[in-house]
């Protein structure tokens, strides 16, 4: 199995998935999930110039705060705020993401800085990332489809290395929408408390709350006033 994070240099433009575990690859470039499901997010991104506000999410930039720069995972990396910032505060950066639009975005924010992050395009339950490797994971608002075997919770779960932190920050209070005309219905996706439900004595809970988020000075989420934080370690 190819190391995804083995980059042999500078790779701001390796955007591409490790080899496939079970997947649906794409032969054309690369990438590893669902097409449908990259198809939904790169129309999305592609609707909008930018889409979110370019900084980093306040939630990650406070919990990371007493953190020692490692290997972080940040999946569902949008357009690559919060990997430039962890990469530009001395992180080993992994930045995963299904939508290639997003992703070309991100990585010419990161070459623009002159920073190296290893990006990965693929879906995080098929991305063949390397088990239990990362000082921090991070999930900032991710989007990320349920299954009945949870296996984007157990993917979240088992990147994070022994003495590592999973960060995984939600809107609060989408977890109890009612369905709308939209088509979002909350059942559909992966909620902290769904990974907290998961976790056993090999996890202690640092973090599980409700607070008044640091809000973005614009881009599309900027409406959402408080997040679900949840900050577990791995302790063996
Ligand atoms: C609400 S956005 C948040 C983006 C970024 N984390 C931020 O805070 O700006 C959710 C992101 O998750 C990505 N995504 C959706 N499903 C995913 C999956 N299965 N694996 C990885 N990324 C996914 C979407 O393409 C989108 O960029």
């Amino acid at each position: 199995m190819q190391d995804p994070l083995d980059d042999g240099g500078p790779v701001t433009d390796n955007i591409a998935a490790g080899p496939p575990a079970s997947p649906t690859p794409s032969p054309a470039d690369g990438y590893l999930g669902d097409p449908a499901v990259r198809a939904e997010w790169d129309n999305r991104y592609a609707d909008r110039h930018q889409l979110w506000s370019g900084r980093p999410n306040g939630a990650l930039v406070a919990e990371v705060a007493g953190l020692a720069p490692g290997r972080v995972l940040d999946v569902g990396c949008g357009e690559g705020a919060d990997a430039v910032w962890l990469a530009r505060g001395g992180w080993d950066v992994t930045a995963l993401e299904v939508s290639g639009v997003a992703l070309e975005r991100a990585a010419g924010h990161a070459r623009d800085a002159g920073l190296a992050i290893h990006w990965v395009h693929a879906a995080l339950t098929e991305a063949a990332l390397p088990p239990v490797s990362f000082d921090l994971v991070s999930a900032q608002y991710p989007a990320l489809l349920r299954t009945p075997d949870a296996a984007a919770e157990r993917a979240l779960l088992a990147a994070v290395a022994p003495g590592g932190v999973l960060l995984v920050v939600h809107h609060a209070g989408m977890d109890i929408q009612q369905v709308h005309d939209g088509g979002f219905d909350p059942a559909d996706y992966v909620w902290p408390s769904m990974i907290a439900d998961l976790l056993d004595d090999d996890w202690e809970v640092e973090v599980d709350e409700q607070r008044p988020r640091v809000a973005p000075d614009g881009g599309a989420g900027a409406h959402h006033t408080d997040d679900l934080v949840l900050r577990v370690r791995r302790l063996r």
